[in-house]
């Protein structure tokens, strides 16, 4: 898929640069190099190859089944056409939750797909492993509140940090994942007013979904925001594809949606 060449690579700098300056930052899941050219050239910074494959190309109820080699074979895929946009490698249930030396190996083996970043589930329990993987040169984003690998443990894909003493564990991970030198921080499924304080609390940028709109940025799953999703949709998702006329207008009212501040609206949050 031959294309002109496009601008040059975003980099931590520039997201340091966007989040300073107040700017929201646009993440989309992406899985495939047709839609890393959509998604990139609609705008979106952050191309994240999500263990969300598992549900929306792969049929499974949860995310666990998704191995190494899925991310690795779908990371390869976007980082052959994506030219702009940072790539974030998802890594899969069971692949960093042992030694950190296995997470090391195994974040290794996603960088060499040609991602530029990983993320990883777990905020008390991962934070050392989180620095182990910075110190070691691999950029690393954090991914606490709803956390889909921990699914079963959680009782089902339910809103956390409800109440106060678990919204604190919630604000003291972010805490701990910052120290730990996290680029990012994805908040999933919390209070829109917990993380707009954890946001407020952090000087590393954090990325919502289903976090409401004061996170530093937003992400969505790419297919919930073409509107394709089985049965009812939910809460925090908008179909971008209702009201456009095509996949790259769909992408292109979501960048812009999430940059001035229209998207989370009142009725995304909790
Ligand atoms: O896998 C994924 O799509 C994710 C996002 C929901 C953040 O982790």
């Amino acid at each position: 898929m031959p294309r002109p060449q496009a601008a040059p690579r975003i980099t931590l700098t520039d997201i340091d640069r966007l989040y300073r300056s107040g700017e929201k930052l646009v993440m989309l899941t992406c899985y495939d190099a047709s839609f890393a050219v959509l998604a990139e050239e609609a705008g979106v910074e952050l191309l994240l190859v999500g263990d969300s494959l598992g549900m929306v190309i792969q049929g499974h109820p949860t995310t666990l089944a998704v191995t190494l080699d899925d991310i690795a074979y779908h990371t390869r895929a976007v980082a052959r056409t994506a030219q702009r946009a940072l790539v974030i490698a998802d890594m899969p249930f069971g692949s960093y939750q042992g030694t950190a030396e296995t997470a090391f190996a195994n974040a290794a083996t996603l960088m060499a797909a040609v991602a530029h970043m990983v993320k990883l589930e777990g905020g008390r329990l991962m934070h050392p492993t989180v620095r182990y993987l910075v110190d070691r040169g691999i950029p690393v984003c954090g991914h606490i509140g709803l956390t889909p690998q921990s699914v079963h443990q959680l009782g089902g894909f339910r809103v956390q940090g409800r109440a106060e003493d678990a919204a604190n564990v919630l604000r003291d991970e972010a805490r701990l994942l910052q120290e730990a030198g996290a680029a990012l921080i994805v908040l999933e499924a919390m209070p829109a007013a917990l993380a707009g304080t954890i946001t407020a609390e952090l000087h590393t940028p954090t990325i919502g979904i289903g976090a409401g709109p004061d996170c530093s940025g937003q992400v969505l799953v790419l297919y919930d925001a073409l509107g394709i999703y089985p049965g009812r949709k939910a809460r925090f998702v908008r179909d971008f594809m209702a009201g456009s006329t095509s996949i790259a207008e769909a992408l292109g009212t979501y960048v812009q949606d999430v940059k001035a501040g229209k998207f989370p609206a009142a009725e995304h949050c909790f």
